[in-house]
């Protein structure tokens, strides 16, 4: 069985970040939401695993290489448009062939992994399997009415609630989808959803199975959905201390400090991650906080928040909280007079100041 990653979406909901970044390699718990996907296909036992990208794919392939640190193989495929996930997969094929498949969404991570999923599929008849969760507001997905153990009727981003078991975006298929998605027009907005050629496969009478996920589901459109998706990804880091920590600091809970980093007369308190060569001094780092490797974190506090590669925050008065920051950004104090507010913000950038 293969597995085919779509790594392609823009992000628009997560600029500005994504005006210069892959959504799929933003950190969480310093690790890109790409390789948890990556990772949970493998522990799967998949080795061939194409990774279809768009305009960020240079940066996806340097960020995940070849596949052999993780001993498999990656086949990338260029989509010639972002024209939808069946899109995707219908260009796809040439990798997919007529083998039996996984495909997932390289920004959605779920707790407990595919391998029970694969291991169902790969040894069963059904001819698709969909995963669904339970969500509050379904119109912000795809959602599958059932009647029993059958699927009957899959919706897009439905207007009436007619389900609220949204697809997580993970899905299993045999090569009867292929048909379905040569049948697919566009949808509303204007693209092949994978969703409409699974509503075909249940109308010409093939197998398509639901498998209901109880636990956590991390779909990280949004800053929200990312600084959450990191506080539950932070809980299960393993602790490790690599870096130095002088006398002075104190670090409780559950830590892992990458090599080269120096912790200096500051206050670490766990769940948090601290990337390599980072520099924290005189500062405090409080739950939920993943600081990426190159940082500097200067007379300065920072909770519940994502610091990415190379950033500053420096004397700043006041805890930053449930924060996003980019890459090589800088916060720091006004060097001279006027006391006043600076901004060098990138477009899309939002600052809330506090009260
Ligand atoms: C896509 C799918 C949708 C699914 C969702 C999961 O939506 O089209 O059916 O529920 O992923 O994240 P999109 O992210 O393209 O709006």
């Amino acid at each position: 069985m293969k597995g085919l990653i779509l790594s392609g979406g823009k992000g628009t909901r997560l600029r500005p970040i994504t005006h210069t970044g892959a959504k799929q390699l933003v950190p969480l718990a310093n690790k890109p939401i790409i390789f948890y996907v990556i990772e949970d296909l493998v522990a799967a036992g998949i080795d061939e695993i194409g990774i279809v990208v768009g305009d960020t794919g240079e940066q996806i392939r340097q960020a995940v290489g070849d596949g052999s640190r993780w001993g498999v193989r990656f086949t990338f495929v260029e989509q010639s448009r972002p024209g939808g996930l069946a899109h995707a997969v219908k260009e796809s094929r040439p990798f997919l062939g007529d083998d039996r498949f996984i495909l997932c969404l390289a920004d959605n991570v779920t707790q407990g992994g595919v391998n029970d999923l694969v291991r169902e599929f790969r040894d069963g008849t059904m001819n698709c399997s969909i995963v669904l969760t339970e969500v509050k507001d379904p119109s912000a997905f795809g959602v599958a009415v059932l009647e029993g153990d059958r699927v009957v009727r899959l919706v897009e981003k439905p207007r009436e609630s007619i389900s609220n078991l949204a697809l997580v975006g993970i899905y299993l298929f045999d090569g009867t989808v292929w048909p379905a998605i040569e049948a697919l027009k566009p949808s509303f907005r204007g693209e092949l959803e994978i969703t409409d050629a699974i509503q075909y496969l249940v109308q010409h009478g093939h197998d398509v199975r639901p498998h209901i996920h109880r636990g956590w589901w991390l779909d990280t459109g949004k800053k929200d959905d990312v600084i959450e998706a990191n506080r539950i990804l932070l809980d299960l880091i393993d602790p490790k201390i690599e870096g130095d920590i002088d006398d002075a600091s104190s670090i409780t809970g559950r830590v892992a400090i990458g090599a080269g980093a120096r912790i200096i007369r500051s206050v670490i308190r766990g769940p948090a991650a601290i990337g390599e060569r980072a520099h924290i001094e005189n500062a405090y780092i409080g739950p939920f906080s993943s600081v990426s490797e190159d940082c500097q974190i200067v007379n300065a506090e920072i909770e519940h928040s994502i610091v990415m590669r190379g950033s500053r925050i420096v004397g700043i008065e006041g805890r930053i909280e449930s924060s996003l920051i980019g890459r090589n950004a800088e916060i720091a104090v006004a060097p001279s007079l006027p006391q006043a507010h600076r901004f060098t913000l990138g477009d899309h950038s939002r600052v809330e100041l506090r009260g």
